[in-house]
Formats: structure tokens, sequence, C-alpha cells
């Protein structure tokens, strides 16, 4: 089973003096020569027998002369700082407590804190040795340490959960682990199983989810004043996505217990949202399956009626994601919301236009769209927008429903997959959809290969410049 203690706290970065800490200065390259010229004879020639330039990496260690560490002069290279810079710098250190001779701005502290306690992030539960090593970094009064470690706290809970392998992340985990977070914050929670949905007319959900030994669930979590703004986070909780009956090749399949990274998404900033206290009436929706193949699985060319009443004609049984969101849309609608928020790893084409590591996202609201591009750009959190372009909706056309699941031409597969969505969302609600890949594709400095969060650093700080009470 998946284990995670959700309180933990973050032991890497911490605001405690201690008396032997290390000190750390950040040396540039341009910095180089000024800086080596103000030293004397023999450190000199140290920086010269070590090669050290002031790139990004280098680490070079000044001995006492009893053989213990004196201080540590780091690499900075030439660019501006980013938290992967101080990932870079805590994965390189020998055990022990440091801390940063810099006065940093309150921006730049909080985010060396974060860089620094992401390379503490290994996802090492199935390991029999692991590794121990740790690196303590004390922080100054310019870093807001509570903020830094609600985005890292977040951001562990989203990347467990996406590592952890569907055997033990099925839809019932899923509920398992919104069950303890609601618990934790005193929340409300739902949730409808199985034949259940049926009767509450989510058709789409269980019809995607039939098909799979764990049966299909809603999960409805509601937190904070009721008379509060309402913000509606979705999140897509396919736990395994092997296309259905069009089914995928294994290349492609691989990865695939990673299609509840949107559900992981919306927990991770739920996370970060409850325990920041933010002041809005906040709800999360998650509908969680698994796409799976056995004599009742769902079929192409099959009509499914929604939630909201229109009928879907199934073009792909491996657009799978947009089914199940469109009734939780739908659902989240109905209480006119003041922003719905939605995560989904919903397609290929996203990676096809942007590659892996920047998020298109999609919205309705353009003043919102400015604000989280200028965002996300701060928060070192890479999101671009894509358009809702609406003369692409007739791609969506069916003869035999109101509308078809995947476009009559595989171009603009992002758009058409966010427009099939738009279509759920009523009310003219400000929405905005997040295609998010939730996985570093190679490994680098604090984002090991694996499950990734994207998107929720700059969505939460958002909603803390607009809601904190
Ligand atoms: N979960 C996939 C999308 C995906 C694939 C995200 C790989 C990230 C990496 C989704 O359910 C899917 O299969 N989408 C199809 C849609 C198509 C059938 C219209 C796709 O993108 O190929
Ligand atoms: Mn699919
Ligand atoms: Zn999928």
């Amino acid at each position: 089973m998946f284990r995670y203690n959700y309180s933990e706290d973050v032991k890497s970065i911490t605001s405690k003096p201690y008396k032997g800490s290390i000190s750390i200065t950040l040396i540039g390259t341009g910095e180089l020569d000024h800086w080596k010229n103000k030293l004397g004879r023999k450190q000199q020639s140290w920086v010269k027998v070590n090669t050290f330039k002031g790139n990004v990496g280098e680490v070079l260690i000044f001995s006492t002369i009893e053989g213990g560490i004196d201080h540590i002069v780091a690499g900075k290279g030439a660019g501006d700082y980013s938290p992967w810079l101080f990932s870079r710098i805590a994965e390189t250190l020998p055990e022990g407590s440091y801390h940063l001779k810099e006065n940093l701005s309150e921006h730049d502290a909080n985010f060396a804190a974060f860089g620094w306690a992401m390379a503490d992030y290994k996802y090492d539960h199935y390991l029999k040795d692991k590794d121990t090593k740790s690196v303590i970094l004390t922080v100054g009064d310019n870093c807001n340490l509570t903020r830094v470690k609600s985005w890292i706290r977040g951001t562990i809970l989203a990347r467990d959960l996406v590592n952890t392998p569907t055997c033990d992340m099925g839809p019932d985990d899923l509920a398992l682990v919104a069950e303890r977070l609601a618990k934790q914050f005193k929340a409300k929670i739902e949730i409808t199983r199985g034949e259940e949905l049926l009767i509450k007319g989510y058709n789409t959900i269980h019809t995607v989810g039939r098909a799979a030994e764990k049966e299909p669930c809603l999960i409805d979590i509601k937190w904070g004043n009721e008379k509060a703004p309402k913000i509606t986070l979705v999140g897509k909780g396919v736990c395994f996505d092997t296309g259905g009956l069009d089914i995928k090749p294994s290349g492609a399949m691989v990865t695939m217990k990673k299609d509840m990274g949107g559900a992981a998404h919306v927990l991770g900033l739920g996370q970060m949202i409850m325990e920041s206290g933010l002041d809005i009436r906040l709800r999360i929706l998650i509908p969680a399956v698994e796409n799976n193949i056995a004599g009742n699985a769902f079929r192409p060319g099959d009509i499914i009626k929604s939630y909201k009443g229109t009928t879907i004609e199934v073009g792909n049984t491996d657009a799978e994601g947009r089914l199940v969101l469109c009734d939780a849309l739908a659902l989240a609608s109905e209480e006119i919301p003041e922003l719905i928020i939605d995560f989904a790893t919903l397609t290929g084409a996203a990676r096809v236009a942007l590659g892996t590591e920047v998020s298109p996202y999609f919205t309705n609201d353009s003043k919102l769209s400015a604000e989280l591009l200028k965002l996300s750009e701060n928060e070192y959190d890479p999101l671009w927008p894509l358009p809702l372009y609406l003369p692409y909706e007739k791609l969506l056309n069916s003869t035999l429903a109101d509308i078809n699941n995947i476009g009559s031409t595989g171009f603009g597969g992002a758009i058409t997959a966010a427009l099939f969505l738009k279509s759920f969302v009523t009310n003219d609600i400000p929405w905005v959809h997040l295609d998010v890949y939730a996985w570093n594709a190679s490994a680098a400095a604090g984002k090991p290969k694996g499950g990734e969060a994207m998107g929720i650093r700059t969505v939460f700080e958002y909603l803390v410049k607009k809601y904190s009470k």
C-alpha cells in the first residue's frame, strides 16, 4: 500500500541557527577573477589546482588546519539564480549543516530553500537500500519558510502519487489518500463508487472505469467557509491508461501509471491551499478510474449519455480523460463557482506542441491568462497559453451524437481536447485547463526522472495573492 505522512516536516531546511553550520559563498563565472585576486596565495593556488571556474555544479571545499570543512565556495554560473542551482549544490555537498553567505531577496531566498529541499526528494518506497544523506540548510529571516514548506509538501505529495505504481495506486487507493487529506484538514468528503455512479448520472466515469477490477469512483472534497469565494479543482484520475480497446502500443503504455497526474496535482495543490488556510471554499473533484480491457469494456462507436445530458460518440476509447472529466466539470459548474481549474495528462499532442517541460494552459478569461503567464515565469514553473480556437469545434461534430470525443483530424489535438472540455463548463464560469505531462522524462538536479508537479506553484501563488486572509 501507498504510505505517506502528509504532515511530516521538511527536515532539509530550517530556520534554527546551528553553531557548527558551514558557510557557502556563491561565485559566478563573471566574478571569478575579482574574487580570486582578493584571496591569499595558498588559497589562490587551491582554487587553481581544483580548476574552479564558478560554473554551476562546481563546489570547492576550503578546509581547516584540523582537516574539517572551514567554508564552501559554490559556482553559480553566468545566469541568474534558479531553484535548481541550489538543488545541484545540495546534491554535490557532503552531509552536514550549511548556510548561505549571500543576503538574498525574499524571492531568491525562498527559491534557494525550495531547490535545496527538492534535492532531497527520492522515490525510494520499494528500495531496500535507501540513501540517507542529510544536507541541511539554515535559512535567514528573508526566507518565508512556511510558504516554501508548503510548496515542497504539495510537490512531493503530487510526485509520490504519480510515482506509485498502479498496483498500489488504483481508484480505491486514490480515494483513500483523498480521505486522509480531508481528515487532516477537517474537510468534508463524499465518494460515489461503482454502480452508484450510474444512479447519480455520472455515466461517462462509470463507462470508462467499468472494465477494471477496481471499481471507478468520483471523489468530492469540500473545505473552508461556505460563504467564501468558491474555487473548484478538477483532476484527471485515470490510474492506468491501457487505451482501452483502442489499445496503446507497449512503448506508450509503459508510463501510464502517471495518467492520474491531474488528480495528484489537485491533491498536492489542495494540500498547499488547506495548510495555508486561504480564504476560499475549496472543492476538489476527482473522477478516479482505470481505463482497462475486459469483456465489459466500452467500445469505439458506443454512445454515452453524459451527466450534463448531452450524448457523446466514442470515436476512440483512448480519449478517455476528457470523458471522465466532462461529468466532473458539468457537476462543478452546477454551483457556479468563481473559478474552475482542471489538471489533466490529457493529450500527447500537448507534448508535440510544447515538449515535456512546458505545460500548455487554456482559459476563457484573458486577464487570468496574462496573470498566470507572468506568475509562472516568476515561480520557475513553465506554462504557456494555447488558444480555445472556436472554429475547431466543428472537428468534434458527430452525426450520431451531440459530440464526438475525438477530433476528425489529428491536428491540433490539445486544442480539440480542450474544446471538448469547454462544452461541459457552463454558466460562463471562468475556467482554466492545464494539460500537464506530470513527469520528468530525464533526471536533472532536484528533478529525478518520474513524477513531477507542473503548474501547481503558479496556481497556488495566484490564489495566495488573491485570497490570503
Ligand atoms: N493519457 C493520454 C495522453 C498522454 C499520453 C499524456 C502520453 C501524456 C503522455 C490520453 O488519454 C490519450 O491517450 N490521448 C490520446 C487522444 C487521442 C486518442 C485523441 C492521445 O493523445 O494520443
Ligand atoms: Mn488515453
Ligand atoms: Zn489518458
